[in-house]
């Protein structure tokens, strides 16, 4: 059978260009002559949003679908298999639907709590987002549907998010703001990539070629298309040429005459429009297997409803609060609005119009005990009466609607203040509060903590929320979740505070590395909840902790965790690694690997990690590759950021990299290696009784100038360093190993 990819040389110039722009907003441009047909493409990352024909342009009223929980939520689940079968279910739904595409998972990193679309996104960490995006597209991927990964890259923000520049470094793109999209592309093979709205430094994401060509594709062997976030494409050309395949919604008329006469006036390689057919013909084919298998609404949802379980994060639980135990006759008091209208989604472009919809207090009617009494008020005078006669008070809070939504930061962190004044009111006649929360993004806790025994942070969890809120509130499942992403106490201690949102249409990514937990350890804050924090109701240890290096610099680390409670439950074991003092400024500790395992009470597991050099590794942007520095790393396991339970350090040698002396290396770099020492001595020569000479005889001076490139001291006078020696050093081309070969301890220059 004839595959569309055979048709290439059958395609004209200009059904060629068609099919670099879609045919509708959700269509990619079909070629009825030769029987190749459209496909279709639907958000979006926690369920469908298939719009129906005919109402192709409007973002609500899509064809009903599973809303399963956020990426907030999911985020906090750290449980791959758990986010590997919702993908799979979405894969499914979009089968049904007749969706070729779907266009997520959203991978983009929390830098600041404030971004509008956190909701969307997994974490601050890049392991974290890495791991579970790479479940999310095998799941999608597994039902013969494609996944598509957005938003590529450095899209950390609403605000002006079309035009802002993100300013960032390269080792930064390289530690934080890449290697979860470089994971998913190598490991999980997503058939298609979207590209950012934004600039990165100064360039259109749209338009950057480093990024969609030399990283994505040469760097990394992605094979499938990229396309543009919606709107994204200024230049077509331009874009085509920086290796973007199909620009989404279509500027047909537009677009497509600005191909054919690029092509004409051999502005643009035919070639690079061929290839860009290629892998668009060879899209249509992979997706031309599946078949409608259709799915069942109701086991989707109860997929939904464990999911939501897994995710929620207990912050706190003073006094063993939860889970509830209420016996007949007790009263529990349920009040706040999201109670009967939960908050389990945000606005934008992923908004899901659910199959159905668990209200929380009904759930949790249905699930209390015989004998025991529900009430509810939504809040105020009732509210407070309600709840001073009350055995136990569940209060939802939460962030309203309208400060979660693609297209606007939020510019705090708070609760609104009815809200945090109707929780004092409350704990002032009842001590026995538990808070439970309903928000994408990271919200202020410590000014009202005090007043709450228990918190329970359910993020926004999808359409079966409810049901979970009651399953975790009266313990039929015991909460798992970790936190995703730093609860700062103040938002001012956030690393990116300063330059968030940026101004004049400039982003600076000041903080460097040190996004997240990496920057509030970098300057010892105190953080309301840390990163990987939360509360289960039993209890876990850790022993035994052991770690062995290999000798290619490979680390494996075993240990031991126990569940010493008497209920099942579950941990995330959190690996955590501390490098030492390095040429570059490193965090106190990076997560390098977890697992979540699931313990009788009693019950014990050995955990392994293996990490390889990469993990030990910095980017050097001087030597465009990852190096490890050798010293003593500090190698810890523990249940949160901060709750580090057992620590070992390990001595890992440095990498064998010999670093070309160049005239541009520096007198102090030429001295530190013991060939090109001897060599420079003896081009700078000896007097009569064998001593050195000029700037060699004198360590004084060594101090000042050591630092100085020996091009540079070539002006200097007496220094005994010439443009003639220098030019005798038989000096190697920068990147070739050469007979002067400096190891990289001196390396950067910025020792920390
Ligand atoms: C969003 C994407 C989305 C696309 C299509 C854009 O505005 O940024 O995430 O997939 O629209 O709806």
């Amino acid at each position: 059978m004839t595959s569309a990819a055979d048709l290439l040389t059958e395609l004209t110039l200009q059904e060629k260009a068609a099919m670099c722009l879609g045919s509708t907003v959700w269509h990619t441009a079909p070629v009825p002559r030769l029987g190749i047909p459209a496909i279709m493409l639907s958000d979006g990352p926690h369920g469908l949003r298939r719009q129906p024909d005919g109402n192709q342009a409007g973002i609500s009223g899509s064809l009903p679908a599973t809303c399963f929980p956020t990426a907030s939520a999911l985020g906090s689940s750290w449980d791959p298999d758990l986010v590997r079968r919702i993908g799979a279910a979405i894969g499914a739904e979009a089968c049904a639907q007749g969706v070729a595409v779907v266009l997520g998972p959203g991978v983009n990193i929390k830098r600041s709590p404030l971004c509008g679309r956190n909701f969307e996104y997994f974490s601050e960490d890049p392991l974290l987002a890495g791991v579970l995006g790479e479940a999310h597209v095998v799941g999608v991927q597994s039902q013969g549907v494609g996944a598509c990964v957005k938003h590529f890259a450095a899209n950390n923000q609403e605000t002006d998010r079309l035009r802002v520049s993100a300013d960032v470094d390269e080792r930064t793109l390289r530690e934080i703001y890449l290697p979860h999209f470089e994971r998913i592309v190598i490991r999980a093979r997503p058939w298609m990539v979207m590209c950012a709205y934004n600039r990165i430094n100064g360039v259109p994401a749209s338009e950057h070629r480093w990024l969609l060509t030399e990283v994505l594709r040469d760097e990394w062997g992605f094979d499938g298309v990229v396309v543009s976030d919606w709107g994204a494409v200024r230049d077509r050309v331009a874009a085509l040429t920086a290796g973007l395949d199909l620009e989404m919604p279509p500027n047909r008329g537009v677009s497509d005459t600005a191909i054919v006469a690029a092509v004409h006036d051999g502005t643009l390689d035919e070639k690079v429009l061929d290839q860009t057919a290629q892998r668009i013909l060879q899209l249509v084919d992979r997706c031309a297997d599946p078949a409608p298998t259709g799915f069942d609404v109701g086991t989707h949802h109860t997929l939904a409803r464990a999911a939501a379980a897994d995710c929620a994060v207990l912050l706190k639980n003073d006094r063993q609060l939860l889970p509830l135990q209420p016996v007949a006759g007790d009263t529990i008091a349920v009040i706040g609005e999201f109670a009967r209208a939960p908050r389990f989604q945000g606005a934008g472009s992923s908004q899901v119009n659910p199959t159905r919809i668990d209200v929380p207090l009904d759930e949790l009617r249905t699930a209390a005990p015989a004998g025991v009494t529900v009430e509810y008020a939504d809040g105020g005078e009732q509210a407070v009466a309600l709840a001073r006669r009350a055995d136990t008070v569940v209060l939802f809070l939460g962030l309203p609607a309208g400060d979660e939504s693609e297209g606007a930061d939020r510019w705090h962190m708070h609760l609104p203040e009815a809200q945090i004044a109707l929780l004092e009111q409350v704990a002032a006649v009842n001590r026995r509060v538990v808070v439970v929360l309903a928000n994408g993004s990271a919200v202020e806790v410590s000014s009202w903590d005090r007043h709450a025994g228990a918190i329970l942070e359910t993020w926004l969890s999808g359409q079966a929320a409810g049901g979970a809120v009651a399953d975790l509130l009266f313990g039929a499942v015991n909460p798992s979740g970790r936190l995703a992403e730093t609860l700062p106490v103040h938002l001012a201690d956030n690393p990116s505070f300063l330059n968030f949102p940026g101004e004049q249409g400039h982003v600076r990514y000041g903080e460097g590395v040190f996004v997240g937990y990496r920057g509030y350890d970098a300057t010892g804050r105190d953080v309301a909840y840390p990163f990987g924090h939360g509360l289960s109701y039993t209890s876990f240890t850790y022993h035994d902790l052991t770690v062995t290096v290999t000798a290619d610099s490979s680390v494996l680390v075993t240990c031991a965790v126990v569940n010493t409670g008497d209920r099942p439950g579950k941990e995330v074991v959190q690996l955590y690694i501390g490098a030492p003092p390095s040429p570059v400024a490193r965090p106190v500790r990076e997560l390098k690997a977890f697992t979540k395992i699931d313990l009788l009470p009693g019950g014990s597991e050995t955990v392994t990690f293996h990490l390889d050099p990469r993990d030990l590794s910095y980017w050097s942007t001087r030597h465009q590759r990852w190096l490890l520095h050798g010293g003593t790393f500090h190698v810890s396991v523990g249940s949160s950021s901060r709750d580090l339970r057992l620590s070992v350090t390990v001595d890992v040698p440095a990498e064998a990299f010999p670093v070309p002396l160049t005239a541009e290396s520096t007198l102090r770099e030429w001295l530190a290696d013991p060939e090109g020492a001897a060599a420079l001595r003896a081009a700078v020569g000896a007097d009569a009784d064998g001593n050195p000479t000029g700037i060699l005889s004198d360590p004084e001076s060594l101090t000042v100038l050591g630092d100085f490139p020996l091009t540079t001291l070539t002006a200097f006078p007496r220094l005994g360093i010439d443009r003639h020696v220098v030019t005798g050093l038989d000096i190697q081309p920068r990147g070739v190993a050469g007979p002067h070969a400096l190891h990289i301890a001196e390396d950067e220059g910025a020792p920390t």
